[in-house]
């Protein structure tokens, strides 16, 4: 069971205002969210447009978020990553040169920085201590989008550095739970582990039943059309992976043999690189452009020893 309380008391009256965006490519939902009583908000999880056969990358998706909040004036106070992504590329840093804001991440980025600053052979110019981001939360850190507190919780399993947001009465679960019916994110990258993850997930659990979940992923299990929200007591009732009292050895068995039968997501190289560096592409080289490196052998997960 749950071995950290949760360390605030979530302040279900605070309803906020959230505005999805579905990027089809690789199955991510970007959220704004909106103070009900200002013009502020945050932007969560955005995704660059990157077609890996063409090494061109784009900001379609991303510029219908910076559209949205300039039709309603809203003003962006933070943009929020609530992992490294490994299927998708962040494009915070070209909401951030369009609008402004602070760019958070968990203090665990570090970690996740160290391990692929070295498949990657990144050089010392490489900083591995998150100063890349603006902010680096820590469980139970609290910050302001306008009126409203938005709290953290240290959720790790997926990635050593999962943040789970929590604001007013929606929760950011980032890739720590899926819809119910879609179950939980796999725990076999570099630092992953399904034990943790069931934990963090039923901590994620102990939130009062009503409240606002909303995915960073969702695949249509089955054939249904896309969902991104939920809420406590339903991931509590019905996740095929964790609901009705599953055990944490059921789930962590269940867990690693499935992700032994899973391929790396198509963008993980190209994903790591960009998003350990906040968004940000690595430095030009010499000839003054721009390239990504695909380490040959070198993405070491489970499934390969
Ligand atoms: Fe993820």
């Amino acid at each position: 069971m749950s071995t950290h309380p949760i360390p605030f008391t979530p302040d279900l009256a605070v309803k906020p205002e959230v505005v999805a965006f579905f990027d089809e490519p690789t199955n991510t939902i970007s959220y704004i969210v909106k103070d009900p009583n200002s013009n502020a908000c945050a932007v969560i999880d955005s995704v660059m447009d990157f077609d890996y056969a063409s090494g061109n990358i784009a900001y379609d998706g991303a510029d219908k978020i910076i559209g949205h909040i300039r039709a309603n004036g809203w003003t962006l106070e933070w943009l929020i990553e609530t992992h490294v992504h490994a299927d998708h590329l962040s494009a915070a840093p070209h909401i951030q040169s369009k609008l402004g804001g602070k760019l958070g991440i968990g203090d665990q980025i570090c970690v996740v920085q160290d391990t692929f600053g070295k498949i990657f052979n990144e050089g010392t110019e490489f900083q591995r201590n998150g100063s890349q981001f603006d902010r680096l939360f820590k469980d139970g850190d609290s910050y302001q989008i306008g009126t409203m507190t938005a709290h953290t919780l240290f959720t790790p399993g997926h990635t050593p550095a999962d943040m789970v947001h929590v604001i007013g009465d929606a929760v950011f679960v980032g890739d720590t739970l899926f819809m119910p019916d879609g179950g939980s994110a796999r725990a076999d990258f570099p630092g992953g582990d399904a034990r943790t993850l069931y934990q963090s997930i039923q901590r994620l659990l102990t939130l009062p039943g009503e409240m606002r979940l909303f995915m960073c992923h969702d695949y249509g299990p089955n054939g249904r059309d896309i969902q991104w929200e939920t809420t406590v007591a339903e991931e509590r009732d019905h996740n095929i992976h964790v609901g009705h009292g599953t055990s944490e050895d059921e789930f962590v068995k269940m867990r690693e043999e499935r992700d032994s039968t899973l391929s790396m997501p198509k963008l993980i190289i190209p994903s790591l690189q960009v998003n350990m560096r906040a968004g940000q592409l690595p430095p030009p080289e010499d000839d003054g452009k721009t390239y990504l490196k695909v380490p040959i052998n070198g993405l070491n997960t489970s499934k390969d020893q």
